[in-house]
């Protein structure tokens, strides 16, 4: 996928006749990698399913690169380049790992499975093994691994750390540095891990209530400790 930048302008959205998230705007210009941080409820999972086309949307544009896909179907947000790893992971149970990662290839050679396999190597020493029988942290590899063989160009993650352990994460978030190194992709990355999550962005952004309510880099949140505790609710960051 060539560079894309994305533009979100007053975002408005919900489901059905709740509105969650309101006026939301930010750019994620191509290769950045920014933060989604929020309290529980404040509407980051909202925001990237908005993005992803799946939530009832009031108001607002969103667009990627040259394309507007404000009232795109999810299906076409995908082949423009929108990567969805939903918060559920979404594994295939009763497939194996190969047969998972092979729903992510769509039209592209088998042998493109290797790149995933590159990305998570104990996905392919997992390969024959079924959905159902993987750890949260494999599963969470494996949910990453689908999407990224879709070659997107903005790369949504919510709550990938979430239920796991310190070592695993450690491990994910290694794979996500690489993979916002190594090309032009952008990664928006929602976490409840705030340190993690601020180790790796370049930039972010806080929701509170549905709103934008903070945006900046890591090194000016990580100094504001007001900021910090009030949308965040945590007394400092370490
Ligand atoms: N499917 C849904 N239908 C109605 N309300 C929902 C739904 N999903 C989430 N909400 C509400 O939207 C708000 C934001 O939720 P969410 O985006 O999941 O927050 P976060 O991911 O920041 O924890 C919450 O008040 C939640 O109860
Ligand atoms: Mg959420």
């Amino acid at each position: 996928m060539p560079a894309m930048s994305l533009e979100v302008e007053n975002l408005t959205s919900g489901y059905g006749p709740t509105k969650v998230l309101e006026d939301v705007s930010f750019s994620a210009p191509s290769g950045c990698r920014l933060a989604v941080l929020g309290r529980n409820g404040m509407g980051k999972t909202t925001l990237l399913a908005t993005l992803a086309g799946q939530t009832k949307r009031y108001g607002g544009r969103i667009r990627l690169g040259e394309a507007d896909l404000t009232d795109a179907p999810s299906a076409t947000r995908a082949h423009h380049g929108l990567g969805y790893v939903p918060q559920a992971r979404c594994i295939f149970p009763t497939l194996t790992v190969e047969e998972n990662l092979f729903v992510g290839l769509k039209r592209r050679p088998k042998s493109a499975l290797e790149e995933a396999y590159a990305m998570f190597p104990r996905l392919k020493e997992r390969r024959k093994n079924l959905g159902n029988q993987l750890s949260g942290g494999e599963q969470q590899m494996l949910s990453t691994a689908r999407t990224i063989l879709g070659q997107p160009s903005v790369l949504l993650l919510d709550e990938p750390l979430e239920g796991l352990a310190p070592v695993i994460c450690e491990e994910l978030m290694a794979a996500f540095a690489e993979l916002a190194k190594a090309g032009d992709m952008s990664i928006l990355l929602v976490e409840q891990r705030i340190q993690s999550a601020l180790d790796f962005a370049d930039r972010v952004i806080i929701l509170e209530r549905g709103r934008l309510a903070w945006s900046g880099t890591p090194a000016e949140l990580s100094a504001d400790h007001d900021t910090v505790e009030r949308l965040l609710g945590v007394g400092g960051l370490h």
